[in-house]
């Protein structure tokens, strides 16, 4: 299964500023994971009757804010166990994701995180034409959201005024703006359904510090 992986945004020190971000890094394609040998990349993957639909080979850690008991903001970071299993109950090849008044026809892999009950990481492939995937020829990453449950990881999220949250990439497909499209405009595959990144990336899960957290 071979891959490919581009940036069409130049300017990824922009994303550096964020808030709310997700470090991924998709150290290879299956030989070469093994030949780096890493041991914080995770490899899940998940299929139907059909076959095999997603494969994340990955590094990932994520970087959350959170408000706690006084009403400032902090932030948390998480490095996803590699030992995390995929929720093969809800994930899919095939599912109607429906997010802010739109369906999308997605492929949704689930990971539920280890040792750490009530976190989930949810990502949202599409080949809708609506997330420029070229004419529905590419997969785009279009959507992750993080359920987090902030009791279950109090070292990493101490005095957090909240049990649980959900962060989630916001679409507004009316935006003209294309800021609601970037991870789709910067994760996306050409061919099978396989994603790589060659070096360590931020991408932004939910930009807005204010409207997506509680106040
Ligand atoms: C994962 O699967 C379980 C069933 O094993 C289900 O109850 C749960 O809601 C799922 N979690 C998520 C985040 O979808
Ligand atoms: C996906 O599911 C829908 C109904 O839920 C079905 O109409 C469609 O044919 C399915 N697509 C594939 C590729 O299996
Ligand atoms: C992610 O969360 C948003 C907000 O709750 C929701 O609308 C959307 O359906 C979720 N996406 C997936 C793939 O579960
Ligand atoms: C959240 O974490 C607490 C503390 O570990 C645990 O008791 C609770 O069951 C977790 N919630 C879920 C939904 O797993
Ligand atoms: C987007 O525009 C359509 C058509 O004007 C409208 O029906 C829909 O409610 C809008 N969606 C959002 C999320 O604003």
């Amino acid at each position: 299964m071979s891959a490919s992986y581009k940036h069409r945004r130049s300017s990824m020190h922009s994303l550096f500023n964020d808030v709310i971000r997700i470090f991924i890094c998709l150290l290879g394609l299956i030989q070469l994971s093994y030949e780096a040998g890493g041991s914080s990349k995770g490899d899940w993957q998940f299929g139907d009757p059909k076959g095999l639909c997603m494969r994340l080979q990955a590094d990932i850690s994520l970087y959350l804010t959170y408000y706690r008991n006084d009403g400032q903001q902090h932030d948390g970071t998480v490095h996803v166990p590699t030992t995390s299993k995929v929720n093969v109950t809800d994930s899919s090849c095939n599912k109607t994701v429906t997010t802010n008044g739109i369906t999308v026809s997605s492929q949704v892999l689930i990971l539920q995180l280890d040792q750490m009950p009530g976190w989930s990481l949810t990502f949202a492939f599409t080949q809708d034409p609506r997330f420029h995937t070229d004419n529905g020829k590419q997969y785009a990453l279009y959507q992750i959201n993080v359920t987090a449950n902030y009791s279950s990881c109090s070292q990493q999220f101490p005095d957090a005024s909240e049990l649980t949250y959900v962060y989630y990439t916001p679409i507004d497909l009316n935006k003209t703006s294309d800021d609601n499209l970037e991870l789709a405009e910067a994760l996306y595959a050409d061919n099978d359904h396989s994603f790589y990144c060659p070096s360590p990336n931020k991408f932004p899960i939910n930009r807005d510090n204010v409207a997506g957290l509680p106040a």
